[in-house]
């Protein structure tokens, strides 16, 4: 414990968490475990297999037998695999199953950088900072097109808003821990920020936690 840094970075979809949260420890010398994978990887072997991904059982027992080579699957990264994961992460047992593995993760001796939906009310309450990233839907919804886009894939903003719009909903909306902040976290809203504003007043939180 002691000196040990566990920094909890949660938000919705596009808001920029995943960038903010591989900066931040990279900039603090700290493990990063973007947990959002997990579910990721859940929803594509579920999708893959052709099961049915309101199957919550089915779905937990993916989870337990998740692999670290799961991760490493290219299309985790994209848009699909963002909604397929939704979709299974709303399952009170696949949420059981990966506690575990994330609490071990941000045990480590340096500490740890976590990024996701629940790190900072459920899987680290504890957390030394705890930072809630967030933005407009109108302009994450810009920033998900607009990658999109440079990725050549043609997707037009109303579509990709509806999406955004959908996917708060369902997690926020959730029973089992849903998306909100902290009482304790710090919320920073990206909206008027670019990528080196938003690390930057990151990197500010972090600091006035650690004083
Ligand atoms: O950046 P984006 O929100 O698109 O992706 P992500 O962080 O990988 O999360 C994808 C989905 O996984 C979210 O919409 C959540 O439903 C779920 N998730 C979760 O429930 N809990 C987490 N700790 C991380 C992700």
């Amino acid at each position: 414990m002691g000196k040990s840094l566990v920094i909890a970075i949660d938000g919705p979809a596009a808001a920029g968490k995943g960038t903010i949260a591989a900066r931040l420890a990279e900039h603090f010398h700290l493990p990063y475990l973007d947990t959002g994978l997990l579910y990721r990887a859940i929803g594509r072997i579920m999708a893959d297999r052709g099961f049915d991904l309101d199957d919550a059982e089915f779905a937990a027992q993916i989870a337990m037998a998740l692999d670290p080579e799961d991760l490493n699957d290219p299309r985790l990264r994209g848009h699909e695999a963002g909604e397929l994961a939704s979709r299974v992460a709303v399952h009170p047992p696949v949420r059981a199953a990966l506690v575990e593995m994330q609490r071990t993760f941000a045990a480590r001796d340096p500490g740890a950088v976590l990024d996701g939906r629940d790190i900072g009310t459920v899987i680290c309450p504890d957390a030394k900072v705890k930072i809630f990233v967030t933005a407009s839907p109108e302009v994450r919804a810009r920033r998900r097109t607009d990658e999109l886009n440079a990725k050549g894939r043609e997707v037009a903003y109303e579509t990709i808003l509806g999406e955004i719009r959908e996917r708060d909903a369902r997690d926020s909306g959730r029973t089992t821990a849903p998306l909100k902040p902290a009482a304790d976290a710090v919320i920073l809203d990206t909206s008027a920020l670019d990528r080196e504003g938003a690390f930057e007043a990151a990197v500010g939180i972090v600091q006035a936690g650690l004083a």
